[in-house]
């Protein structure tokens, strides 16, 4: 199944709607695409990254449905084999192709495919263009968005500017295009969340520098294809900007009651102060909107039960998760219980070293919470309004 992406290119990537998992880790509850792009010139035509491996019998079908008869240049913005895993058997068919891409992806890709040799790379650098006759393509590096090698290719005459995962989304839908705003936003923000979020700074970086360009498109290689470019990249500069909202994220477990009571006291006195609260009980989350939560919140608090004198497994995944997330979170503060003693907090604080957050007094109880225990968790809420105030937050 082709469509189009305007008059001369050619959506040929596939639709993954069973897929549920990504990288063995990321919930992908709405499916996800693996988009690529047939350009084509008036002397010469480009395919814009491949598929999934488990997907080519359906890229190659594509192609031919397309009436593509020669590809002359295969454009790899990034190595992850969702994207490249099809490379070999799309050269099998066009021997002649020509993989274009900078020389780390092209290192990355030998390493990944070890069937692919030195002669079937045109190395570029950030900045060449290659001509298809009437059509000149220029290629943008954005490296870490979210692997050191990633790069943007800009079809200039279409103003189409082709991203791969950056500002892409896992999203599977019938429609090419962002039409439903709402749903693409959260599936985008949760990919964000997911992905892009540990690289903030260098996303900035390239969002500044792609202000150059006048983009009337960006088709990325997954998820939909953007007619409105200010909708994602105004998303994206919000994400990705130092500013957090008046959000409290609870990722929390409990075993036997008492930590529960803990976060529901603490969830509803945050509640009652005005405070956005997103409690997360991690025996049934998934990960992803764990993810997402933390993208702009201004607070996480952990509640955590003690398991064998260490934190719950499932919070020592959260605390992991976040700290390989990097969230701009200001604030961090532990909320739990345990039965006879334990290191659950000393263990935790040592798992989170990369977030850079000013740590509030934790509330860690013994066994279920008394009304000493009660008040200690009213002062961490009226602590977490004060120091929201002095971000300003309302
Ligand atoms: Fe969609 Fe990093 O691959």
């Amino acid at each position: 199944m082709i469509r189009s992406v305007s008059k001369d290119v050619v959506s040929v990537g596939v639709l993954d709607w069973d897929r549920r998992l990504f990288d063995e880790l990321i919930p992908l509850p709405k499916g996800t695409s693996y988009n690529s792009y047939i350009i084509k010139g008036s002397a010469k035509t480009a395919l814009i990254d491949t598929v999934d491996p488990t997907k080519t019998g359906e890229l190659l079908d594509n192609i031919r449905e397309a009436g593509i008869k020669q590809i002359d240049y295969i454009i790899s913005h990034h190595a992850e084999q969702d994207h490249s895993g099809s490379i070999p058997k799309v050269l099998e068919m066009f021997p002649a192709a020509k993989v274009v891409t900078n020389a780390r992806c092209k290192s990355m890709l030998i390493d990944l495919m070890p069937s692919l040799k030195e002669d079937n790379f045109q190395v570029i650098n950030d900045g060449d263009t290659i001509s298809l006759g009437n059509k000149n393509l220029e290629f943008i590096f954005a490296p870490w968005v979210h692997w050191p090698e990633t790069m943007c290719t800009y079809l200039k005459e279409d103003k189409v500017l082709f991203t791969c995962d950056f500002l892409g989304s896992h999203l599977a839908q019938s429609e090419l295009f962002a039409v439903d705003e709402p749903m693409v936003y959260e599936s985008a923000k949760r990919y964000y969340a997911e992905i892009m979020m540990p690289f903030r700074t260098s996303i900035n970086t390239h969002l500044e520098r792609l202000k150059e360009y006048q983009i009337e498109m960006i088709a990325p290689s997954h998820g939909p294809v953007y007619k409105k470019p200010k909708f994602i990249m105004d998303a994206y500069a919000d994400w990705a900007s130092d500013k957090v909202k008046n959000e409290v994220v609870v990722p929390f477990v409990s075993m036997h009651g008492s930590t529960r009571k803990m976060v529901d006291h603490f969830v509803g006195k945050l509640m009652e102060k005005g405070i956005i609260v997103k409690p997360f009980n991690l025996t049934q989350t998934d990960i992803g909107q764990l993810a997402e939560a933390m993208v702009d919140a201004a607070t996480i608090v952990l509640g955590c039960p003690t398991v064998l004198v260490g934190p719950h497994p499932s919070i020592a995944h959260a605390a992991f998760l976040a700290n390989a997330l990097r969230p701009k979170t200001r604030f961090l503060s532990v909320i739990g219980s345990f039965g006879w003693g334990g290191k659950m907090l000393d263990q935790l604080s040592a798992m989170i070293p990369n977030l850079k957050v000013e740590v509030l007094s934790p509330v860690i109880i013994k066994g279920f919470p008394k009304e000493a225990d009660i008040k200690a968790l009213d002062v961490l809420a009226e602590t977490i309004v004060t120091k929201h105030g002095t971000l300003g937050l309302k």
